[in-house]
C-alpha cells in the first residue's frame, strides 16, 4: 500500500507521516509545494528523508505559476469575495494542491491520499472533493479524523516517541494556526478565537500597520489583457511575478488586512485574520479597469453571479460542472477588459485614480457637461421617463383610490 501526503516538513504533517508508516504499515511519498508561503523547501526534503522516506519518493515542486495562471487569475476575473469580504486565499489552493497529490498517486502507483487538515474545517472537504472529482477512485486519509492523539502533549509525547525532531518554539502551545501562500496569510484559532478581542500585533505576518505605513503615497499602473494582470509599471512580468511585486507594494502601504468571522461549510462560525496585499490592489485595479470596459448589462450580470461562484470555490467544489459554467461566463466577459489602471497606495488603501484602454466604452462626447455636438440628444430622455414611469404611476393612481 502506498499513500501520498500533502507534507509542509511542519510538526503536525511529520507526526502525520510517521503516524501513517506506523498505523496504516503504508509506504509514504511526500508532496511539498512552493506556492510562495515563503519557507524553504529544502529542510521538509531534509526532515522527510530523516523520518525515513526515500529520496525517490520525495517530491518537491514549485508551482506558483500555475496557482496564479490557472486558479488565482481566473477568481480574479470574477471579483470573487466570499460572504463580501474574503479573498479566498486558501479556498483556492487547495484544488491545486489536491490536483497534484492525485496525479503524483497516478505516477507512482499509489491508491491513496492524506491531508493534514482537521475534522472541524473547510480545508479536509476541499482536498476531498476535489481529489474524488479528478479521481473517483482513490482513498483519502484524514489522520486528524481518525486518530487519538487529540491533546498537544499527546502529539509530542508521539514525536517523542518516534524520533521527530520538535523545535523549541513548538513545545508548547502553537499561538495559532496559519496557511500562507502567494496570495494569503490566514491566521486563526486560540488566541484570535474570542471575536470580541482585537487580534494581537504579532498575528500581522505581511503587511504593516496602516499607522505605520509611509507617509507619502506611492502611485503604480497595472496594465490587464483580458482580464488578467500582465504588467506593472509597463513591465511585463508572469503571473506569479505580478502577485510578488504587488504583494511587496501592498504589504509596504499596509494593505489588505481584514479581521473577519466567516461561516465555515461544516456548519461554525469561525474568526480568521487575513492579509492579503496583493491580492486586494489587484480586485481594485481589476474593477478599476472593468469600470469603462465591461458593458453595463455584462458586468452587473456578472457581479450577481460572483457571490454564487465565490461560494463554489470556498465549499470546495472548483472541480465541478457549474463552477465551470460560471467560469465560462466570466471569461467571456473579459474578451475587451484590457487596458491600464493608474493606483494610488496609502496608508491601508489602494484607491484608482485613473484607467485608460483602447476597448474603452466610456465615451466623453456622450457624457460631458459642456454642450454636446449631437452626440446625445435630451429630449429623448423624456419619453424614455414617461414610459419607465408608467407602472409607477398606475401603481400610485390605485394606492390614492384605495385610501380615498
Ligand atoms: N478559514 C479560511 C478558509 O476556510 C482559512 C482556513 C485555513 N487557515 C488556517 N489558518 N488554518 O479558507
Ligand atoms: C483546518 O481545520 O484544517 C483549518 C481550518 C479550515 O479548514 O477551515
Amino acid at each position: 500500500k502506498k499513500v501520498v501526503l500533502a507534507y509542509s516538513g511542519g510538526l503536525d504533517t511529520s507526526i502525520i507521516l510517521k503516524w501513517l508508516q506506523t498505523e496504516y504499515g503504508c509506504e509514504v511519498v511526500t508532496f511539498t509545494a512552493d506556492l510562495g508561503q515563503g519557507e524553504e523547501l529544502e529542510p521538509a526534503r531534509a526532515k522527510a528523508e530523516l523520518l525515513g522516506i526515500k529520496p525517490e519518493n520525495i517530491h518537491i515542486e514549485d508551482i506558483r505559476e500555475e496557482f496564479v495562471r490557472d486558479f488565482v487569475f481566473p477568481m480574479f476575473r470574477a471579483n470573487a469575495l466570499y460572504e463580501g469580504l474574503y479573498l479566498l486565499g486558501t479556498s483556492i489552493a487547495r484544488p491545486l494542491i489536491s490536483k497534484r497529490l492525485v496525479e503524483i498517486a497516478a505516477a507512482c502507483g499509489a491508491d491513496a491520499v492524506a491531508h493534514g487538515a482537521t475534522g472541524k474545517g473547510n480545508d479536509q472537504v476541499r482536498f476531498e472533493l476535489a481529489c474524488y472529482a479528478l479521481n473517483p477512485d482513490i482513498k483519502v486519509i484524514a489522520p486528524w479524523r481518525e486518530w487519538d492523539l487529540t491533546s498537544r502533549t499527546r502529539l509530542l509525547e508521539f514525536a517523542e516517541k518516534n524520533q521527530i525532531p520538535v523545535a523549541k518554539d513548538k513545545r508548547g502551545e502553537a499561538p495559532f494556526s496559519v496557511d500562507a501562500n502567494l496570495l494569503h496569510t490566514s491566521s486563526e484559532g486560540k488566541v484570535l478565537e474570542d471575536p470580541a478581542v482585537a487580534a494581537p500585533d504579532y498575528v500581522y505576518q505581511r503587511t504593516v500597520a496602516p499607522e505605520d505605513a509611509p507617509n507619502t503615497p506611492e502611485f503604480i499602473e497595472v496594465g490587464f489583457e483580458r482580464g488578467d494582470a500582465v504588467s506593472i509599471n509597463g513591465e511585463a512580468m508572469s503571473p506569479a511575478t505580478i502577485l510578488t511585486k504587488l504583494n511587496e507594494l501592498g504589504g509596504k502601504h499596509g494593505i489588505g488586512r481584514l479581521d473577519f468571522v466567516e461561516n465555515r461549510f461544516i456548519g461554525m462560525k469561525s474568526r480568521g485574520i487575513y492579509e492579503t496585499p496583493g491580492g486586494t490592489v489587484l480586485l481594485e485595479a481589476h474593477r478599476g479597469i472593468e469600470q469603462i470596459t465591461l458593458d453595463s448589462g455584462a458586468g452587473h450580470l456578472k457581479d450577481s453571479l460572483m457571490p454564487r461562484y465565490a461560494e463554489l470555490i470556498y465549499n470546495g467544489f472548483w472541480f465541478s460542472p457549474e463552477r465551470e459554467m460560471l467560469q465560462a461566463a466570466i471569461d467571456k466577459s473579459q474578451e475587451h477588459v484590457t487596458g491600464t489602471v493608474r493606483l494610488k497606495l496609502y496608508k491601508g488603501a489602494a484607491t484608482t485614480v485613473g484607467r485608460w484602454s483602447d476597448h474603452s466604452l466610456y465615451s466623453e462626447a456622450h457624457v460631458t457637461f459642456e454642450d454636446d455636438a449631437g452626440a446625445y440628444d435630451q429630449t429623448d430622455a423624456a419619453g424614455f421617463i414617461q414610459l419607465n414611469a408608467l407602472r409607477l404611476k398606475l401603481l400610485g393612481a390605485r394606492d390614492r383610490r384605495l385610501k380615498d
